[in-house]
């Protein structure tokens, strides 16, 4: 699955010529450009078909590379990075004066993280061998590798069916470890706590656990002029075409045989071992971190496989399940849009 060093060669000599190029993080697939690029971030919103006002996450090949994209970076900051990067946590943090305004949204603040799939690594660290890209600054752009409010691709296979020709590499890594994307943390607010904006593999209560202080929760993720922050953060993300209903475990059976009076063909998304005569069902495993590793897969097949309706089985309250649980509401909210 890793490439050969030549591919990675590639891959970096096309970043430096603009291009796109898709690589495997232990989140999901990015879609990465030149960070430093006007003009290659603006494929990035083309290829996506995302609004401009949406900033993207810069990944750097380490925490040394923080003070090319940000100042006034707080300890706490630092000590969040040292304690899970490389790994699925994205700091916000203010700004330095020369990262484009593609990549801010226009925004004070920037997105920055140090993946952790060593494919990810050892295209970041031959990219800066390599001087990087405009003006000499490291750093990979790349938000999920999906069109804009759908799936997040875990496979290269998925990046190829979102967005074909319009990239001009998929680096390809297998099966993502983590399966959702990253924990995002804002540590841009002078005086003011350190607010989670999405929820990920990496929990609140790791975080207290790393730098003293519970991060503040996701409400209020728009700030006062309505600027959508977090895309993640909008009703319909991560959604399948088809519609999507959650339902409580108890309660399946009835909505099965609602559907199939209505005539409508329904998937099965389980946890539990319910035997429920739909037309097509995926069971993922009853643990948090198994089940957000199959999410995606399991719906992006269930919106192939000709339903009207997916049913997707409810999960357990508690921070366990919060990031799975967030990913649910919203593809349920999203679908059949
Ligand atoms: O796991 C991940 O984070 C994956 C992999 C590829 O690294 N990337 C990812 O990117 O999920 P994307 O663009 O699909 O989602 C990034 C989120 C968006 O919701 C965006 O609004 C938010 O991060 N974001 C980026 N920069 C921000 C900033 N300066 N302030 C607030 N939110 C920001
Ligand atoms: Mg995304």
């Amino acid at each position: 699955m890793i490439p050969a060093s030549a591919d990675l060669e590639e891959a970096v000599r096309l970043l430096q010529a603009g291009e796109l190029v898709a690589f495997p993080t232990e989140t999901v697939y990015g879609l990465g450009a030149d960070a430093a690029n006007p003009a290659a971030l603006a494929r990035i919103f083309a290829a996506k078909g995302r609004p401009a006002d949406h900033p993207l996450i810069v990944h750097l090949p380490g925490a040394g590379h923080l003070e090319q994209w940000a100042r006034d970076i707080p300890p706490a900051a630092r000590k969040l990075a040292e304690a899970f990067w490389p790994g699925p946590l994205t700091l916000i943090l203010a700004r330095s004066p020369d990262v484009p305004r593609a990549v801010t949204g226009g925004q004070e603040t920037v997105g920055l993280r140090v993946p952790a799939h060593p494919l990810a690594l050892a295209l970041l660290s031959a990219y800066a061998r390599a001087g990087g890209g405009r003006g000499g600054r490291c750093g990979i752009a790349a938000p999920s590798a999906n069109r804009f409010g759908r799936i997040s691709p875990t496979d290269a296979a998925h990046v190829r069916e979102e967005l074909g020709d319009a990239v001009a590499l998929v680096l390809d890594g297998g099966a993502c470890e983590v399966g959702i994307e990253s924990t995002i943390v804002d540590f841009s607010r002078p005086g003011l706590p350190p607010r989670l904006l999405r929820p990920g593999h990496i929990t609140p209560g790791q975080i207290e656990d790393a730098i003293g202080e519970r991060p503040e929760s996701p409400d209020g993720a728009r700030d006062a002029a309505g600027t959508p922050r977090v895309s993640g953060s909008l009703r319909g993300h991560y959604a399948p075409r088809t519609a999507m209903r959650l339902v409580a475990s108890g309660d399946l059976l009835r909505a099965v045989e609602q559907a199939s009076a209505q005539g409508r063909r329904c998937g099965l998304l389980s946890r539990s071992p319910v035997q429920l005569p739909t037309h097509s069902r995926r069971r993922l495993p009853d643990e948090p971190q198994a089940y957000a590793r199959g999410l995606y897969a399991a719906l992006r097949e269930l919106d192939r496989a000709g339903n009207d309706l997916i049913l997707a089985e409810d999960v357990p309250t508690g921070p366990d399940w919060a990031a799975v649980a967030d990913r649910l509401r919203r593809a349920a909210r999203g679908a059949g849009a």
